[in-house]
């Protein structure tokens, strides 16, 4: 039987790959100012609906009175522009400070509101961090409950430098039910779980069509392979998003669906997607001001000592 040559670059498992990653240039993360909760929304494949799920939540969350922004951290394909309708330059104030761009009630910045249309986005290592500092702590951002960030797909430099450098409450995964695109949801997760972060949830976003003619959901693909992986995960199921051939549309249009069709079934799943992230936020918060209770840690502190000493 003939045999594969082995695969020429030793390729060795590694315990804790992203820790130790990051541990290499450990710096103190910088909280951004005048912003309490960062949520990423990451995938592990391209082209799944991060930034259609994150332009709807964020719309949804500020239809609910929550303070949003999005910060698109796609530096390669940015899309938050278009489909926010914020394609325009970064605004500068008085005092030479430059805002994010606001619609919908949701404040935006994307290198697609500084850079051409048609530019190639080349980013190399060092250009990266100075590109995501810029968008955090060089704009001013106006106060906000929740800042979602949409990412680019995987577990690449943009992900790493993030978590590497800003204080990040919770991430968010979306996948499709397709099982390439589970699979690679699947290292998304363990990245974040190596690296101690919150994951909020599994969105399955085209979970199924719905049939203009008489209203009914078709599956698309094996139903429940997402919320089996969110089960296997420990992760919790948002549940599905349906394929909207108009939600393309309105998406070029720069209005999402949520703000478009708001009363429409898909708008009433990211609805449903934005009250997940807010209790979740909401949870994450409780337990940092646990945390940073001196008295309230003591005591847990005093609690576990007094157990494991028995
Ligand atoms: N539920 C949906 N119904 C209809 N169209 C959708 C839906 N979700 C996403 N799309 C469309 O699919 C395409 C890809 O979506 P989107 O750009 O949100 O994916 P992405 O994961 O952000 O991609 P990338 O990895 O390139 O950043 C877009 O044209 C978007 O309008
Ligand atoms: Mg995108």
């Amino acid at each position: 039987m003939s045999r594969l040559p082995a695969f020429p670059i030793p390729v060795k498992a590694d315990p804790a790959p992203a820790e130790e990653a990051l541990a290499r240039h450990a710096e103190p993360q910088v909280a951004v100012a005048g912003i309490e909760d960062i949520v990423l929304v990451a995938s592990g494949k391209g082209g799944v609906g991060k930034s259609t799920v994150t332009v709807n939540l964020a719309c949804a969350l500020a239809r609910a009175g929550k303070r949003v922004g999005i910060l698109d951290a796609d530096l390669y394909g940015p899309s938050i522009t278009r489909m926010m309708g914020t394609d325009r330059a970064l605004p500068v104030d008085d005092e030479g400070r430059t805002l994010p761009v606001e619609n919908h009630g949701v404040w935006t910045v994307s290198v697609g509101n500084v850079l051409p249309p048609e530019a190639a986005l080349v980013w190399k290592g060092p250009l990266v961090t100075q590109a995501l500092t810029q968008m955090f702590h060089d704009i001013a951002w106006p106060e906000l409950d929740i800042l979602l960030v949409d990412l680019p797909p995987g577990t690449g430099d943009v992900p790493l430098t993030i978590l590497e450098q800003i204080p990040v409450s919770g991430a968010l995964l979306v996948t499709t039910p397709q099982k390439l695109s589970i699979v690679d949801a699947a290292r998304g997760i363990a990245l974040f779980h190596d690296l101690d972060i919150p994951v909020f949830g599994l969105v399955e976003n085209m979970s199924s069509y719905i049939c203009p003619c008489c209203g009914e959901a078709q599956a698309l693909f094996p139903d429940g392979v997402a919320a089996a992986l969110a089960r296997r995960k420990s992760v919790k199921f948002l549940g599905g998003i349906p394929l909207d051939p108009e939600g393309q549309l309105f998406a070029d249009g720069g209005t999402p669906l949520v703000v478009s069709r708001p009363q429409g079934a898909v708008a009433q799943h990211f609805v449903a997607v934005a009250a997940e992230v807010v209790s979740a936020v909401e949870r994450e918060r409780a337990f940092r001001a646990r945390d940073s209770d001196e008295q309230l840690r003591a005591e847990h502190e005093a609690f576990w000592e007094n157990l494991l000493g028995d």
